[in-house]
């Protein structure tokens, strides 16, 4: 095995994380389309498929390495927001709490001196940074429009089009 037990538990566990997470941003999009802002909802549902790749990039890695993968029991996500500010506070506060997650992972494999595992998780520290740059600012936006949330949905939409084009993807 190229990897430790301790290390495939908490990858197994971020597994769950990221399923969660997934749920989650379900939960917001929904929010978001019965509350007819079309624009923010495709955001989250596109997020939500984000987390699901990346729940999937955790499976393979403990495959490639030969540990089991063993989903655990995935907590109801919340599905109570009272405004659109609430909502995406509530993406960008899950989104500190996965980089935090994802630097004890890191904090592991440097303990071990598991350089396969470093390398890996790398790729996770850069979507962190990416991920909550833009919630934070999908939030100023919402903060900012106050009352007039279609010109931000419209000028998000925007942002996150120049965005994805910086980024080449
Ligand atoms: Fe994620
Ligand atoms: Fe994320």
């Amino acid at each position: 095995m190229l990897i430790s037990e301790k290390l495939a538990k908490a990858i197994n566990q971020q597994v769950g994380n990221e399923f969660g997470a997934s749920l989650e941003y379900v939960n917001i999009a929904s929010y978001f389309e019965s509350e007819d802002m079309l624009h923010f909802a495709q955001v989250f549902f596109d997020q939500a498929d984000e987390e699901r790749d990346h729940a999937m990039k955790f499976v393979r890695y403990l495959l490639e390495t030969g540990a089991k993968v063993a989903i655990p029991a995935i907590p109801e996500p919340r599905s109570d927001y009272a405004s659109a500010e609430d909502a995406v506070a509530a993406a960008l506060s899950w989104e500190e709490t996965v980089t935090e997650q994802i630097n004890g992972l890191m904090d592991i494999a440097h303990e071990e001196k598991d350089y396969i595992a470093q390398d890996f998780l790398n790729w996770f520290v850069t979507e962190q940074l990416e991920e909550i740059s833009k919630m934070s600012t999908i939030l100023n936006i919402i903060r900012r429009a106050g009352d007039n949330l279609l010109l931000a949905e419209t000028y998000v939409v925007d942002i996150l089009a120049q965005m994805v084009a910086a980024e080449g993807g």
